[in-house]
């Protein structure tokens, strides 16, 4: 039998509108109990003094890499990187080599997941085969081996017919599609957000327009079909009014923001920085305020990373040749806690974003510190400034644009099914 008390923190339950100092009690992997001056006989002790305690993030939109391209990540290191930031579970898309595909690939990843990752993972599997936008995958047997969503993410389903089925499909298996919303034909060879920032580096733009047309098309396809879609990485204005529109509607959409998006507008992109480069691109500081405002009413729903990792050998290129993304989990809580200290999110609405919402959105468990709920759990200083340097992380990556800049707000500890995985002082601890 395990005990593990967590004593004198700031209690921020959104599942159950709990923002109240307490004590939070694990037995067994699961919440026992939370409360005031609890029970500690026979209980190993955490002292939370001065920290959140908060159901455990859950990222719903990550790049882990493994398998097919374990140089940049692996389930291992994602994982270790994950709990990291906080991170007790994390949905990884479907675009490793090879692609997650069919049921072999995602019992794979769920293998590796419960051999070497402390993170919880959750397989997200493409939604046509190869991610190639033409013929559909087999849906019922990915979700039978686990798959919790269908993206094709990192590419845009383009051919409308194709995108109409997998919203249909998806009913009968009653899963999310999750949509990258980027019209390749309005991309074109776009790096940089299309405006004065793509003029003045004399880079080939990338215009907002190219998510607009594809949010109002799939939303207008999740109308016709009924399907749940979720809009990944909203990046613009126009993407956020469709939105808008489309909740007011009653249509079954939920949406998602990058810790990037919400926080670094395209002028950051001004020293031909490849970390800056990531797709959707770093939009105007128009685009950063509406998709703030869209996360704080509502209309977005979720923090998600998109933790995107790439060697160092490859973003030391050109602008137009690096590829795309950014590594994220190690510094979502504290870049996004930016809203919090800005006065638009109270800390329980940004729990809400970062934990309670996204498992809602994948329908696993979390979000929640209701007793007889998995003791997935984060214990969070938002006051404790800290120096990021992606070497000292646990991703295999380092592309951050945040990389070598002091921070404020750490993960003080993170809690698994009961068990500490993450403590500030002492690093990663299992498996
Ligand atoms: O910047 C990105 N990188 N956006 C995506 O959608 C895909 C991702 C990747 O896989 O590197």
């Amino acid at each position: 039998m395990s005990r593990l008390l967590i004593r004198g923190g700031r209690l921020l339950d959104p599942a159950a509108d709990r923002d109240e100092p307490g004590d939070l009690l694990c037995q067994d992997g699961l919440v026992e109990a939370v409360g005031p001056d609890l029970d500690a006989r026979g209980a190993q002790v955490v002292d939370a003094e001065g920290a959140w305690i908060t159901p455990g993030f859950v990222d719903l939109h990550a790049h882990l890499r493994e398998p097919g391209q374990e140089y940049k990540e692996d389930i291992a290191s994602g994982g270790r990187a994950a709990v990291a930031g906080g991170f007790t579970a994390v949905a990884c898309m479907a675009n490793t080599q090879p692609v997650n595909d069919d049921p072999a690939t995602t019992d794979f990843i769920l293998d590796r997941a419960r051999q070497d990752s402390p993170a919880k993972v959750y397989p997200i599997a493409a939604a046509t085969r190869g991610l190639e936008g033409v013929v559909m995958t087999e849906m019922s047997a990915l979700v039978d081996a686990g798959a919790v969503a269908f993206s094709d993410d990192g590419r845009t389903i383009m051919d409308s017919g194709v995108m109409r089925r997998v919203l249909e499909y998806s009913r009968l298996v009653e899963v999310p599609v999750i949509v990258h919303c980027e019209d390749r034909t309005l991309v074109g060879q776009g790096v940089v957000n299309e405006g004065a920032m793509s003029t003045r580096l004399g880079l080939p733009g990338n215009p907002a327009i190219a998510e607009t047309v594809h949010v109002a098309r799939d939303v207008i396809l999740a109308e016709l079909t009924g399907a749940h879609l979720h809009v990944a990485h909203v990046s613009t204005v126009g993407g956020v009014a469709s939105i808008r529109v489309a909740r007011e509607r009653g249509i079954n959409v939920t949406a998602e923001v990058t810790p990037h998006h919400l926080t670094l507008s395209d002028e950051e992109t001004v020293g031909y920085d490849t970390n800056t480069k990531v797709a959707p691109p770093l939009r105007s500081a128009q685009d950063v305020a509406a998709c703030r405002a869209a996360l704080v009413d509502g209309t977005i729903d979720a923090i998600a990373t998109d933790h995107a990792p790439h060697a160092t050998h490859e973003k030391d290129q050109e602008f137009t040749e690096a590829p795309c993304g950014m590594i994220g989990f190690e510094t979502a809580a504290a870049v996004s806690l930016d809203l919090v200290r800005s006065g638009e999110l109270s800390p329980l609405a940004w729990v809400a974003r970062i934990s309670t919402a996204p498992a809602r959105i994948l329908q696993c468990p979390g979000g929640s510190l209701a007793p007889g709920q998995p003791a997935d759990v984060t214990l969070l200083d938002p006051e404790r400034r800290w120096h990021y340097d992606p070497a000292k992380g646990y991703s295999k990556s380092r592309n951050s644009p945040w990389a070598g800049r002091d921070l404020v707000g750490s993960v003080v500890a993170t809690i698994v099914d009961g068990t500490i995985v993450y403590h500030v002082d002492r690093g990663v601890l299992v498996p």
